[in-house]
């Protein structure tokens, strides 16, 4: 099995179509609620270079993208997805982690950010830094919230006025935030 985990090039756009329905089907099978994507949106994250994509022995493997909220104030990496075919054998995890790189590189002032149900993904972000935050933390953008009306569980977002839900919000301290926290570390060390 031949792995690649690469940025998306203007020519995966053909796989578009394809993501867009394994988002779907995911979301069905799952039965919560991931935001609908259509192929012209995740041909826009491809072409402007905010998209990560696995392929394994050519086919798809998977897919994340960056969205940006609040002039670049916050990033999320989204619409994590992994062809069951593949699952099991740390696609998502070598997916997040590039995303990841991939949104400092581009963001190095963000926070990053997340809102899931997902046990894998919980898992994941832990191991990359982020840390579970109350959903004041978050990006306040409506543009982010609308993004849940295609949930299942949106009345009950709606009936806690955003302030909570079933997801789990995880953030990580930008690239700024976290080389000063590096620096502050190595500044406490006493040599004996
Ligand atoms: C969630 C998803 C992305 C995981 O993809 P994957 O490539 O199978 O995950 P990985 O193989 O990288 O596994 C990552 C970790 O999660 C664990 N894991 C993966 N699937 C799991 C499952 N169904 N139940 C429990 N743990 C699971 C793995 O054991 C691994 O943990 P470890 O490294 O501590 O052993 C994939 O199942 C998927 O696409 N699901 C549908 C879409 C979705 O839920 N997206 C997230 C929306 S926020």
């Amino acid at each position: 099995m031949q792995i690649k985990i690469l940025v998306a090039q203007p020519e995966h756009t053909v796989f578009a179509p394809a993501i867009c329905a394994l988002i779907e089907e995911s979301a069905k099978a799952r039965g919560t609620g991931i935001a609908k994507r259509k192929p012209e949106y995740i041909e826009e994250k491809i072409l402007s270079g905010k998209a990560i994509l696995a392929l394994v022995d050519g086919e798809i493997g998977g897919f994340s993208y960056i969205e940006t909220w609040e002039h670049g104030k916050y990033v999320a990496n989204s619409g994590l997805i992994v062809n069951p075919a593949f699952r099991r054998h740390g696609l998502a995890r070598r997916i997040k982690a590039a995303i990841f790189r991939l949104s400092r590189t581009k963001y190095p002032e963000a926070r990053i950010f997340g809102i899931t149900t997902s046990l894998p993904v919980m898992k994941i972000n832990s191991d990359l830094g982020y840390r579970p935050v109350t959903f004041s933390e978050l990006t306040q953008d409506d543009a982010f919230w609308a993004g849940c009306k295609t949930c299942p569980n949106h009345d009950i977002l709606e009936r806690n006025q955003r302030r909570m839900c079933l997801c789990t919000a995880m953030m990580a301290p930008s690239a700024v935030e976290a080389r000063k926290m590096a620096v502050d570390l190595s500044d406490m060390i006493v040599e004996a």
